[in-house]
């Protein structure tokens, strides 16, 4: 298709909206020669989202609304950015983009805020252009941008390996709430490996993912699913943010089924038994002063989606 079949074709702008994730099980293994990790990890795609939405423009440039977007970057280390001109590149096009992008995902949380946004603009050109890329060809070009931008292209739950971007769907039994605790301050995740490194120079093997808990997302159940959460990161989160222990036990004391850091943190997810028990239990860790926010969410939800297209009429 040439350019100017495309610009004479398309749409004027596309609207997508990507979930943030939750590791239910985070195990972290040796450091590969390329300086990442072997993962066995299960994650979930949750019901906090960002939205994105895309235009043409003389020049790719990215603009960040949201609570606390200050921290984004808006030059070439946004991963957004990145997966413009990714798939850009595969398209020999040129990656004159706007993006306007309204962040609902804590940044620098632990949550993929970041590979969201890559997956949401992946997904949004693919639409802007029409280039018609099958979701496998858009999950190799994630899978260049970051590690967890193909999950947060394909959400639900899913098992992943490699670096996290080797993926495996699983059919879980409905819905899981939980309430997630936000932290003044991000963590670095490229520090928190770093420091895990420290810790554990010679770790020879990859965790395995416990059959146990597997049977309980199957399942449906929550309250056996909650004492299996684990992650490998928490130990390491909360030697560099000591505060996150009092926040996990404030919201087990609560009534949370289950608690964990979220990725290589700082915010804390908790599980709950439905969608009541997610209101009163985020009423409460509010009341306790020791976070600097509560979101309530859901999951599986699915992945990186259109969620409206304007064809200029
Ligand atoms: O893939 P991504 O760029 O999101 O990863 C951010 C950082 O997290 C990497 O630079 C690396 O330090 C660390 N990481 C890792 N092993 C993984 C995933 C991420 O060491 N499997």
């Amino acid at each position: 298709m040439s350019i100017s079949l495309c610009l004479s074709s398309c749409f004027v702008s596309v609207t997508v909206r990507a979930p943030a994730k939750v590791n239910l099980f985070l195990g972290v293994g040796p450091r590969r020669p390329d300086g990442y990790h072997e993962l066995a990890t299960v994650f979930q795609a949750v019901s906090l989202y960002d939205e994105l939405r895309v235009r043409r423009a003389d020049e790719l440039r990215v603009d960040v609304r949201g609570d606390d977007s200050s921290g984004v970057p808006c030059g070439e280390d946004n991963l957004a950015v990145r997966a413009v001109r990714a798939i850009a590149h595969r398209l020999g096009y040129p990656p004159e983009i706007h993006l306007d992008l309204l962040k609902g995902i804590p940044v620098a949380g632990g949550m993929a805020g970041g590979s969201a946004d890559a997956a949401a603009a992946l997904v949004a050109c693919n639409a802007l252009w029409e280039a018609r890329l099958s979701t496998e060809v858009l999950l190799d070009i994630a899978a260049g941008i970051g590690s967890d931008v193909p999950f947060c292209l394909l959400g639900g739950t899913a098992l992943g390996y490699g670096r996290g971007e080797r993926l495996a769907p699983i059919l879980t039994g409905g819905t899981f709430h939980w309430v997630i605790a936000l932290a003044d301050v991000g963590l670095s995740t490229a520090a928190v490996y770093a420091e895990f490194d420290k810790r554990y120079p010679h770790r020879a093997q990859t965790p395995h993912i416990p059959p146990e808990l597997l049977s309980a997302l199957r399942d449906g159940d929550a309250a056996r699913l909650g004492p299996l959460l684990h992650n490998d990161l928490q130990e390491i989160a909360l030697a560099l943010r000591p505060s996150l222990a009092r926040t996990l036990e404030a919201g087990l004391e609560l009534g949370a089924l289950g608690a964990i850091v979220c990725g290589s943190g700082p915010s804390c997810a908790f599980l709950v038994g439905g969608a009541d028990g997610a209101i009163e239990l985020a009423a409460r860790l509010a009341g306790t002063g020791l976070v600097k926010a509560v979101r309530r969410c859901a999951g599986p939800v699915p992945g990186a989606r259109v969620l409206g297209t304007n064809d200029g009429s």
